[in-house]
């Protein structure tokens, strides 16, 4: 059964940013049910709702009447997440009012509510708004943001609705299971990059996104997550314990001192498998070297291989390859080969090439084990991720 979502959207410039987050819902396969209240619609129409939803879109309180939709919605919804929400949607919010579908739905509902602020400044640290946002919190719903940046006029400071995914991942985190809860979970993201000297470095083009993706879905099933980045071109969630490195030097010396700790071990990060063997102390100048030449390069730690080599008992370690092998049943062989190899619990494969499989885009990762079955994930990398966590008990 998908996960039924109702996306309340008030009336701010921010509207046209939560269309991304019903996008965002639907790409996850939720079943997203949009309630624009009437100044929304002035902002967004009603067709763009309903194309992105893949839904009809309710708006009137008087329809729907012989279902008593003013309260089924609600009943029915497993997650209410309104965004953008005005001061005027804060105010109504925290005084109960149900003078329109949105209104009633909200307080038909026992599903968790998620909000995302969106004003300007001086509104959001009105006393008013103040006190409502503090009447809502105690009443255990959450407020994601608002962030600080570029409001809609020539100002900045804090009123920016945050942005759809931190929306989206705050808001499915109130609906996940619990299913690693007091678990610790040692993740490796992004690319570590070996100096030649101080301004150059052999690096790769890992951004760290699906390091962070099994950050984000890892803490939203409870656990108790570190990460051990490097070269990150995405936000690290609130709510992890990062440590930065550069190196693969350093990375080994991080995840083997955060090893003991930890139950699950999840080595996303692209480890260069190289580094120079003389890094000069100075900036290289052309005059310091003929027109070819080589440097001298050396094998990096495995450091996959040194993890499981201390592994404690009950420990899970999950190696990941990214193949560059056009054939899928190739890469799955070269893929079971470093299951082998490296004596992991898991390898999690995925096809990356020029223009696949880095950065925040949408990934298909095959899932590898001892047993001959394998399992295909695709979607987003956050989706992705997901599943991946849930298929581990299985192992
Ligand atoms: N890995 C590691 N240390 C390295 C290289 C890789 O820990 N020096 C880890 C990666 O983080 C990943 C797994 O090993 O989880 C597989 O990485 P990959 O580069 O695909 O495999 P390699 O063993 O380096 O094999 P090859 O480069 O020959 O494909």
């Amino acid at each position: 059964m998908p996960l039924r979502v109702i996306v309340g959207v008030s009336g701010g410039i921010a509207a046209y940013k939560a269309v991304t987050v019903v996008r965002e819902f639907v790409l996850r396969g939720a079943e997203v049910t949009v309630i624009p209240t009437a100044s929304a619609l002035r902002f967004v129409g009603l067709p763009t709702w309903e194309a992105i939803s893949r839904n009809s879109v309710p708006v009137d309180l008087f329809d729907g009447v012989a279902e008593v939709r003013h309260v089924a919605l609600g009943q029915q919804a497993d997650l209410i997440v309104l965004a953008p929400a005005t001061a005027h949607m804060v105010a109504s919010l925290a005084g109960g009012f149900a003078g329109d579908l949105l209104g009633t739905t909200v307080l038909a509902s026992r599903a968790p509510v998620v909000i995302a602020p969106a004003m300007h400044t001086e509104m959001w640290e009105n006393a008013a708004v103040r006190a409502n946002v503090d009447t809502l919190r105690s009443r255990g719903i959450i407020v994601v943001g608002p962030e600080s940046g570029a409001l809609t006029g020539e100002d900045t400071g804090v009123g920016r609705m945050s942005e759809p995914h931190t929306i989206v991942e705050a808001a499915l985190a109130q609906v996940a299971p619990q299913t690693l809860k007091g678990r610790h979970v040692l993740i490796s993201a992004g690319g570590t990059r070996e100096p030649l000297d101080p301004v150059r470095y052999l690096g790769n083009r890992s951004t760290g996104a699906m390091g962070v993706a099994l950050a984000e879905q890892a803490l939203a099933r409870g656990a108790e997550v570190t990460v051990v980045h490097a070269h990150l071109e995405v936000s690290l969630p609130r709510g992890v314990a990062g440590i930065a490195v550069s190196t693969s030097e350093e990375m080994l010396s991080a995840l083997m001192d955060a090893q003991p700790a930890n139950d699950i071990i999840l080595m996303a990060a692209a480890v260069a498998d190289w580094r120079s063997v003389e890094v000069s102390d100075h900036k290289i100048h052309k005059s310091d070297k003929p027109e070819t030449w080589e440097p001298r390069l050396e094998r990096t730690p495995d450091i996959l291989q040194e993890l499981v080599g201390a592994r404690r008992p009950g420990q899970m370690i999950v190696g990941f390859a990214a193949e560059t092998d056009l054939d899928p049943e190739t890469r799955e062989s070269t893929a079971r080969e470093k299951l082998v190899a490296k004596q992991s619990d898991a390898i999690v494969l995925n096809l990356v090439g020029d223009r696949v499989g880095f950065g925040e885009v949408e990934t298909a990762v095959t899932l590898i084990t001892a047993s001959p079955q394998s399992l295909t994930f695709e979607g987003t990398k956050s989706s992705v991720a997901g599943r991946l966590l849930d298929a581990l008990p299985e192992l």
